[in-house]
């Protein structure tokens, strides 16, 4: 029977405005050189530092798993933003790497972080699930189906890595990075610019299915495969596009910006990125890559803890966040940090 006058439908009330009030991160103990990855694929430390700007990676332990770092980056960003976890309504896990493809990663998260009973799930955006991640939690609190949403990007990419591969081995890294997202009475996350480019979508991909590694006589573990080159055109000459527009329909110009934190894919991207919108001297660019290679959904999360632990960029400041990656898939939005 349909609803008329005198029986309403009851919806959900929000708030006019989310933020993020908290960041939190973890990085995996063993730090690992460029000159520990360079003999299995015959490059060089000076090769990867000018093509990628890569210094340094972190490859996580057999302890250090999908959930424990997720656990570690969320209590710190709980802390972060003076949150209780019984407080965290919705838990949003942004992972291509959890080896469980059921239950998902978040609804472990949330129980091991004492919520209660938080609504929880997992989204496969790769790297750019954060950005992904971050634009539901926004309209989730906006709407009112949640007050505090956790939102984490995790990944454990050198489980999928293959290690002979010249293409991937040096790139990737592991680690996780959260936020808080909750209430705010100022606008504090913009409109998020998404969107996926299909007909690249297998640019970067795992190397076979799970059916075809059961098929297998000899079965071995699927790994990441890259076309590197062409990612890299596609990212340096379309990112900077949609970064852009993040900024437009944020109403914010580019000198009025304090920080970039882009996906920490290859430092020649970002450099491109910044050159090709123009970014003014003022403003600070995230640049983890160095010491963290690309760590996937934690990138973005990662890049913005460092920033802020070692004062280069400070509460109050405005910040774009642009991630891209596999699909090819990618997400931008202004945020004013916590
Ligand atoms: O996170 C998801 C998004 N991912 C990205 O955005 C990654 C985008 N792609 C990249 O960052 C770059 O494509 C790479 C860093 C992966 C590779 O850099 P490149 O400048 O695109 O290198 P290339 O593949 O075009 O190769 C250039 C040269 C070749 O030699 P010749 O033909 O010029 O003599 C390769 O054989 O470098 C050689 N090469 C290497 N040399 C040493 C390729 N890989 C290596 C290597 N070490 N690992």
């Amino acid at each position: 029977m349909p609803l008329d006058g005198s029986r309403t439908l009851q919806v959900a009330e929000g708030t006019s405005y989310a933020r993020i009030l908290g960041v939190g991160a973890y990085r995996p103990r063993r730090i690992v050189p460029n000159s520990e990855v360079v003999d299995a694929i015959d490059s060089s430390d000076e090769w990867i530092q000018q093509r990628s700007g890569i210094r340094n990676r972190r490859w996580a332990a057999d302890d250090e798993t999908v959930e424990m770092m997720s656990v570690e980056a969320s209590r710190a960003a709980l802390a972060h933003a003076g949150i209780d976890a019984r407080q965290v309504d919705c838990v949003v896990v942004a992972t291509v790497s959890h080896m469980l493809n059921l239950p998902s990663a978040a609804s472990a998260i949330a129980h091991e972080l004492g919520t209660e009973q938080a609504a929880a799930f997992d989204i496969a955006a790769a790297c750019a699930g954060f950005c992904h991640a971050l634009a539901l939690a926004n309209d989730m609190v906006r709407a009112g189906s949640a007050r505090h949403v956790l939102v984490v990007g995790v990944d454990k990419l050198s489980t999928m890595t293959d290690r002979t591969d010249r293409g991937t081995a040096f790139i990737f890294g592991d680690g996780a990075g959260a936020v808080v997202v909750g209430p705010s009475e100022t606008p504090a996350i913009g409109p998020v610019v998404w969107g996926s480019d299909g007909e690249q979508y297998d640019l970067i991909r795992q190397d076979k299915s799970w059916t075809d590694v059961l098929a297998d006589d000899d079965p071995t573990y699927p790994f990441m495969t890259m076309q590197g080159s062409a990612v890299f055109r596609w990212a340096s000459f379309t990112m900077a596009k949609t970064a852009q527009q993040a900024l437009d329909r944020a109403g914010v110009k580019a000198d009025e910006l304090d920080v970039f934190i882009p996906h920490q894919a290859n430092m020649r991207i970002t450099n491109a990125m910044a050159r090709s919108m123009k970014l003014p001297e003022h403003v600070r660019i995230a640049r983890d890559i160095a010491e963290q290679g690309n760590t996937s959904a934690a990138s973005v999360p990662l890049a913005l803890e460092r920033m802020l632990a070692e004062g280069e960029a400070a509460s109050g400041d405005v910040a774009l966040m642009i991630a891209f990656g596999a699909g090819l898939a990618y997400a931008a939005q202004v945020v004013v940090l916590p």
